[in-house]
């Protein structure tokens, strides 16, 4: 989605904020913009990449020491230069970038046309600015106190920095529903949607929170509320390095964080996995044990890969520690009759920490009494800060759109959480206990002894690139994994894929089947091989394509499959860690035959801050 960065201090003003819109490439986006103030407002947007914007502006002599940039996605109008941010008032005096959607925008403009306003853009943002500007003109207010007011006038999220030509020295942000966060290094000032623009600058933060508005000067800042209730704010120090954000060496970030599966998931279990104690240990959760293992039931919502990792969760949450589960897609949730009250649980994950509807159901279940647990990756994120308990995954920043390595962080997480609830409810025996913290512990390295050799999943790619279907299939702890197998190769691809529980491919999808039809079946979990063995057989009746991942002993699936994966054994319900691997890496092979754009795949945003 949209990003934010903003600087003020001492730099080349240009320099800091094209690095920084760069770095927030990964989030999606169709546009980009700079406004600068030297000698008035310097304002320069485009349609495209950060390059086209860079090139745009090389030739120009900016001498400026402040300004904002900004990333857009689009949501109200098209890609376009004139709907690209910043936006101004009718004078150009003020420029202003925004992040989130403005609800009431139609009523407002509407209005603000009637009093003599032309607006240019077809954004809910440009209405934002000439509001600033009206509230200014009628009230004789500062500029400041019209950017408070204009904002108490709006419906919906943001995420705004202003910067004016009349004050060069100052930025005025302000958030509600959009994340925000001032850099603080010596004598200079950054604002920004999310770390990663300002790591290499300063590691020191303070988190905006909802209502709250800053300024931010070349000698500091000061946040209120919106209402003026001035608000000392905690500083805090990123745990992100310059080189966790950097590709190193790899074509692709989405291959990088393929490859680096097997130290994330062994920094997600560090400190965690107590094998000579034969229990785990989760710091987070400290307090909150007891009030799971009485939960009615417990109710997992998230959205996309992450939503998929909750279905596995419901599987070993259900099967280790016998707790009912519900996996809701939070979007969905949120609008649904809400019986959810204390007698409940709700664990919501997320790898950004920031996706809106994630964020709505967490709230929701929090004002009817729910206890709310997070899973999530981005530390320091919303979701983080607003959950009562919750566990990170320590993936480090995860920068392709494609979810990879937090998928199988969130995994390992909803893992050790479901054997520690396991352990403590009595479901799990000793003996079970020690045979799965050992298989746990050794799953890096059988991550890592998957990606030694991907030499059979390159020529499976090569084969089927332009295939216009794919079918995946799974049954049990693999079912949520053929739908998360589907869901990397349309997000990258572009290409047709649909992912189903394997017995369910008689009731409908198997009348797609056909000699042009590559069908992965994902076969590595011992107690539904036989049936898995059945569905292959009917794929193969209809000249259907099949290419199993199996694991090392499943003979039969290897006899009967056109193309095999082989990967090692592991207990049934840890497979997910093992199988996810292998279809990630085919998505990104196919995505790379075919050019796409892997990184940054059309459309998609890699935090969605919108509903
Ligand atoms: O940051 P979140 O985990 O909350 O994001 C949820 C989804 O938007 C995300 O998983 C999305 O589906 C990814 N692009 C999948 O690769």
């Amino acid at each position: 989605m949209c990003g934010i960065i903003g600087y003020i201090g001492h730099r080349q003003a240009r320099e800091v904020i094209l690095n920084g819109l760069k770095r927030l490439e990964y989030r999606g986006y169709d546009s980009a913009g700079i406004a600068v103030i030297q000698d008035g407002l310097g304002l320069y947007k485009k349609r495209g990449k950060v390059h086209d914007l860079e090139l745009l502006i090389q030739d120009l002599e900016l001498n400026a020491t402040s300004g904002i940039g900004h990333t857009r996605w689009a949501t109200h109008g098209v890609p376009s230069d004139v709907n690209a941010h910043p936006h101004t008032d009718s004078q150009s005096s003020f420029a202003l970038i925004h992040n989130g959607i403005i609800e009431n925008y139609d009523v407002l403009r509407e209005d603000l046309e009637k009093k003599g306003h032309t607006f240019h853009s077809e954004t809910d943002t440009e209405v934002l600015a000439h509001l600033i500007e009206e509230i200014q003109k009628m009230g004789s207010l500062g500029f400041y106190e019209a950017v408070q007011q204009a904002l108490l006038q709006v419906d919906g999220t943001y995420g705004i920095a202003v910067v004016h030509e009349e004050y060069p020295d100052q930025i005025i942000v302000a958030r509600m529903g959009s994340p925000l966060l001032i850099g603080i290094g010596e004598d200079e000032f950054f604002v920004a949607s999310d770390a990663s623009p300002i790591v290499g600058y300063t590691q020191k933060v303070v988190y905006l929170e909802d209502e709250e508005i800053a300024v931010i000067t070349r000698d500091g800042y000061e946040v209120s509320t919106l209402k003026n209730v001035p608000h000392t704010k905690e500083v805090h120090e990123l745990a992100l390095s310059l080189e966790q954000i950097e590709k190193g060496g790899f074509p692709h970030f989405m291959l990088k964080e393929i490859f680096e599966q097997g130290d994330t998931i062994s920094d997600c279990m560090r400190g965690r996995v107590i094998l000579n104690e034969n229990r785990i240990q989760l710091g987070g959760l400290d307090g909150y044990v007891d009030k799971l293992l009485k939960a009615r039931r417990i109710i997992i919502a998230a959205c996309g890969t992450s939503w998929h990792a909750g279905l596995v969760g419901e599987y070993l949450f259900e099967y280790l520690a016998h707790i009912p589960v519900e996996v809701e897609y939070a979007s969905e949730f949120r609008y649904r009759e809400q019986l959810i009250d204390e007698n409940d649980v709700m664990i919501v994950i997320s790898q950004s920490g920031e996706t809106a509807d994630t964020l709505a159901a967490l709230r929701e279940a929090k004002k009817r009494g729910a206890l709310v647990i997070g899973i999530c990756n981005v530390v320091g994120s919303t979701i983080a800060r607003e959950t009562h308990a919750g566990v990170y995954t320590h993936a480090g920043p995860e920068i392709g759109v494609a979810s990879t390595k937090a998928f199988t962080a969130q995994v390992t997480v909803l893992a050790m959480m479901a054997l520690l609830l396991g352990k403590e409810n009595r479901t799990l025996s000793e003996e079970s206990m020690k045979e799965l913290l050992s298989e746990l512990d050794s799953i890096p390295e059988k991550v890592n002894e998957i990606l030694k050799d991907t030499s059979e999943i390159e020529r499976i790619a090569s084969l089927f690139t332009y295939a216009p279907n794919f079918l995946y299939l799974g049954r049990s702890y693999n079912f949520p994994v053929a739908l998360e197998g589907a869901l990397k190769l349309k997000e990258i691809s572009y290409i047709h894929a649909e992912g189903y529980p394997a017995a369910e491919m008689k009731h409908g999808p198997i009348a797609l089947i056909d000699e042009h039809m590559p069908v992965v079946v994902i076969a590595a979990t011992d107690h539904t091989n036989e049936k898995i063995v059945s569905n292959i057989e009917e794929v193969n009746a209809r000249k259907g394509r099949v290419i199993s991942i199996t694991s090392n002993g499943q003979s039969s699936v290897n006899r009967l499959a056109e193309f095999s994966v082989t990967i090692p054994e592991t207990h049934d319900c840890l497979t997910p860690l093992l199988t996810s691997i292998p279809l990630q890496l085919l998505s990104y092979y196919i995505a790379v035959n075919r050019k796409c754009d892997v990184d940054q795949p059309r459309n998609l945003a890699k935090s969605v801050t919108v509903e």
